[in-house]
């Protein structure tokens, strides 16, 4: 049974993993976040949930935070992402933990071919090197880490997804925050799967020049 530690746990993707790590596992849940109020009413119906406030580059927090936890789940954002993993792999060495999941972006190797890779590009700018310098912290420490590289996100209420590798040309538009919700999970009941890997994960037979709703 995994203990799991969530970052930035009141966003979207990080939501409805909660949601089933609930009502399909018998994990421990601690979630970690900004206003800690956010999720107190969810933290206090689940008896093997704990909600704890707290910035995700404050180590000395982190650490705190991880110090009886199996698993890191990081679902972070922003423009100061490379900061919050160089914080995240710092709490996590000060804690001997070593098994790291953490939410990237498509794009940050240029693995996204043609047209789209090309739309990706100028329309994410800056977000890919800021997300692509924060992959760079992960996969150059010792952790066991996944990265996960989402397509573009939709809440569309299925888990459809496939997955290509770090070498590969991405595949397809778009996938579902639930798809990466489950992968994410499912990392969770099974620590080897997909460690020290950088995934792409896109809903099949979705390839296009942008994604349907642009
Ligand atoms: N939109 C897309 O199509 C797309 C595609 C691929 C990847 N992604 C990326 O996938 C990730 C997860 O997606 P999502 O929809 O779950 O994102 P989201 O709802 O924006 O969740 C990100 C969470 O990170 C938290 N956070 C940011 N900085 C933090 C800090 N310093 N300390 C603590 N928490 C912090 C935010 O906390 P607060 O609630 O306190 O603000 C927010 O809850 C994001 O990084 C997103 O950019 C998005």
């Amino acid at each position: 049974m995994a203990k799991v530690l969530v970052l930035g746990a009141n966003g979207k993707i990080a939501r409805l993993a909660e949601h089933i790590f609930v009502d399909t596992t018998d994990s421990d849940l601690k979630l970690y976040l900004r206003d800690a109020g956010r999720l107190k009413d969810f933290a206090d119906s689940h008896t093997l949930v704990e909600a704890i406030e707290g910035d995700a580059t404050d180590v000395d927090n982190l650490s705190e935070a991880m110090k009886d936890v199996d698993v890191v789940y990081a679902n972070l954002a922003g423009g100061n992402i490379e900061s919050e993993a160089r914080a995240v792999v710092k709490a996590m060495h000060a804690t001997n933990k070593t098994r790291l999941i953490w939410i990237s972006t498509l794009g940050i190797y240029d693995e996204v071919p043609g047209k789209f890779g090309e739309w990706n590009n100028s329309t994410l700018g800056s977000y890919i090197t800021n997300y692509a310098a924060a992959a760079k912290v992960i996969e150059e420490s010792d952790l066991d880490y996944t990265i996960i590289r989402p397509a573009w996100l939709t809440d569309k209420p299925e888990v459809d997804y496939e997955v290509t590798q770090k070498g590969e040309s991405f595949k397809g538009t778009e996938v579902s925050r639930r798809s990466i919700a489950q992968v994410v999970v499912d990392i969770t009941q099974d620590p080897d799967k997909f460690k020290r890997e950088s995934i792409g994960v896109n809903k099949p037979n979705t390839d296009g020049d942008k994604p349907a709703w642009y």
